[in-house]
């Protein structure tokens, strides 16, 4: 599936707990048939060239997206050429048949820059829904890193001073674009990117040992974390920053994901977790109320930076076609700073 033909994530991507197997089956069929009758080339490359270059099936991040970070696709063999004199991980698992790399350029200053594996978008299985069926998990972070992602790195990027020495936890963090970032251009003293899908996890920390030279003093760890287990004694009360991105249409688990961050971030007057996530429908404000049921205090804020509105605006208008289909509701992330100090 290409997450350009498909801008967010399903209206409702998470696989409700009941829902049967044979449904999340029909599900997968109907985005791979869609997928394969929306799929096209990126834009600025012609098909010949894809063919030639043997990018041909990754459009991933092709032209639907907010594009706000440089990035281009990579064959996965191209990034194992690059890597076969380094030190960065085992060429055997850096990636297989079904994965594609990203390169990121980030604008960060000097010259930082992300190898990003993840799993081609037209290749989900039934026994990624299987593995993830035994863990109450949804395979929507397996499916691509979606817009809201790219949006909370940007965000992330152009307010660095934030994340400075501090210890910072991803939530729900798909592939972890913004945790990434994070550990490469904010100097922070530890990053955690975790996700309750271990398949996830794979990837992150995979991409972890690939760019593991790009984090300069920042550590940087991978973790399992399903928000409806009970967390690890030695984490509560230590994170200065959690971030998440698109993780609160899951009416399912808004009491058990308010009482992850409620649990995990640090009592003091500076620490906040910063969300963006689209409306969609409800469940953005359902989750704000959980959040104050909680004791926690949450501003919503939906103008937070003039290039990201002025891409909505555009959007919306239908000034920019580069993404059809673009509705606020489902694709622009307000963004939510949730403190548990008034
Ligand atoms: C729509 S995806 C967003 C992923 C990523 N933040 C992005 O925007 O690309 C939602 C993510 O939340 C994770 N997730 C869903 N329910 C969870 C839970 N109960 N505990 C931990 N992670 C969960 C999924 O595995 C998935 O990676």
């Amino acid at each position: 599936m290409d997450s350009s033909s498909s801008p967010a994530p399903p209206q409702a991507p998470a696989r409700s707990r009941g829902s049967s197997n044979a449904s999340q089956r029909w599900s997968i069929l109907r985005r791979a048939l869609l997928a394969r009758s929306s799929s096209r080339a990126p834009e600025g490359t012609s098909r010949d060239q894809d063919i030639k270059d043997g990018t041909i099936n990754i459009s991933r991040k092709a032209s639907r997206g907010f594009n706000l970070i440089e990035c281009h696709s990579l064959p996965i063999s191209r990034l194992m050429k690059s890597l076969e004199n380094s030190s960065n991980g085992n060429e055997n698992d850096l990636g297989c048949q079904k994965d594609v790399c990203v390169f990121y350029k980030l604008p960060c200053g000097g010259s930082s820059k992300l190898n990003l594996v993840y799993r081609r978008e037209d290749s989900l299985e039934l026994n990624d829904i299987e593995a993830s069926n035994r863990y109450n998990i949804d395979t929507t972070g397996l499916v691509c890193c979606w817009p809201s992602e790219e949006v909370l790195a940007y965000y992330c990027i152009n307010h660095s001073d934030m994340f400075r020495a501090k210890k910072v936890l991803e939530l729900g963090s798909g592939y972890g674009l913004a945790g990434f970032v994070i550990a490469a251009c904010t100097n922070a003293d530890e990053v955690v990117i975790s996700d309750g899908n271990p398949q996830v996890v794979g990837y992150i920390q995979k991409n972890i040992s690939i760019n593991a030279e790009t984090f300069g003093e920042t550590k940087v760890k991978s973790m399992i974390l399903h928000w409806d287990k009970e967390q690890a004694s030695e984490m509560l009360n230590t994170f200065d920053i959690i971030v998440a991105s698109d993780c609160t249409f899951f009416k399912q688990f808004h009491q058990s994901l308010a009482q992850t961050v409620k649990s995990l971030l640090k009592h003091s007057a500076t620490s906040q977790a910063v969300f963006l996530s689209p409306k969609r429908g409800d469940s953005l404000d359902k989750f704000l109320g959980i959040i104050k049921e909680n004791g926690l205090n949450c501003e919503l804020i939906d103008n937070y930076d003039p290039t990201v509105c002025n891409l909505h605006k555009k959007y919306e208008a239908g000034d920019d076609r580069t993404w059809p289909n673009y509705d606020k509701e489902h694709c622009y992330p307000l963004l939510v700073r949730i403190s548990s100090f008034c």
